[in-house]
């Protein structure tokens, strides 16, 4: 059994199969609803019930979804895998969560965390959130959904970077590569002397950076992969 360090970045793609939509496929969110208007502090200061609205309907989503066969196999893996097995997620739904995982990294942030963009408070999301809600700490009307919106500084970027040097694998699973910095991981933990796997429905654009590829769906092609990974 290899003892590899294993840092996985995940993205919409492993929950699409849960339910939950994409953001840049066919009739994904970013075809409903435009990014300047609910995922950006300036579309949050500009209107402030059409982004709660537009959370409190996926928060409402998420909690009814359930992880589905990817989910669980990268749960079984940091369960039998002698090495670390780190999950970076992009994802702000907690189905690596449901399905067992505890070492999960969301640099995006969670639905199910509210935040004071006053004091900075954090506390666990109501399943609706409301510009007038008082923060439990300051009493400021200034909350907001614990998630990172464009033009913000992703979450636990010093972490994910050192864990991106020292991974012996670098797995990328259902994520575009349109983003950044998540986008740059491959090349990162190629330089730190990684080898790096993407499993996706179709090529990323970040495809010619990974030495090895699978194409499919996640609950097909990332069992296959940690039983793989458990037989090394
Ligand atoms: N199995 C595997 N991959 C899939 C599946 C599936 N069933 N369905 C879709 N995919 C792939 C698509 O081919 C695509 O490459 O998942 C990827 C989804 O890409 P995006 O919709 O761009 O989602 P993501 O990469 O997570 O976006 C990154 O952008 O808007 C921001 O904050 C948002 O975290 C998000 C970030
Ligand atoms: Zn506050």
């Amino acid at each position: 059994m290899s003892k590899d360090k294993i840092v996985i970045l995940t993205g919409a793609g492993i929950s699409a199969e849960s339910g939950l939509g994409t953001f840049r496929d066919e009739g994904g969110l970013w075809a409903q609803h435009r990014i300047e208007d609910v995922a950006t502090p300036e579309g949050f200061h500009r209107d402030p019930d059409l982004v709660h609205g537009f959370y409190n309907a996926r928060r409402a989503h998420a909690a009814k979804a359930s992880p589905n066969a990817a989910h669980t196999a990268l749960a079984q893996l940091e369960a039998e895998h002698p090495g670390n097995v780190l999950i970076v997620t992009q994802n702000v739904d907690a189905l690596h969560e449901k399905a067992g995982s505890k070492n999960v990294l969301h640099m995006h942030g969670t639905l199910a965390g509210a935040l004071c963009g006053r004091c900075d408070h954090r506390w666990p999301a109501p399943p609706e959130m409301h510009k007038d809600d008082l923060c439990p700490a300051c009493g400021s009307a200034a909350t907001r959904p614990d998630v990172v919106w464009f033009g913000e500084m992703p979450y636990h970027m010093d972490d994910i970077w050192t864990h991106l040097a020292q991974a012996d694998t670098f797995v990328a699973i259902g994520t575009s590569g349109e983003v950044y910095p998540a986008a740059a991981f491959v090349q990162e933990a190629a330089m730190g002397g990684a080898h790096t796997i993407e499993l996706n429905l179709e090529p990323s654009t970040r495809v010619s950076d990974f030495a090895e590829t699978c194409f499919g769906p996640a609950t097909r092609i990332v069992p296959d992969w940690v039983t793989q990974e458990l037989s090394r």
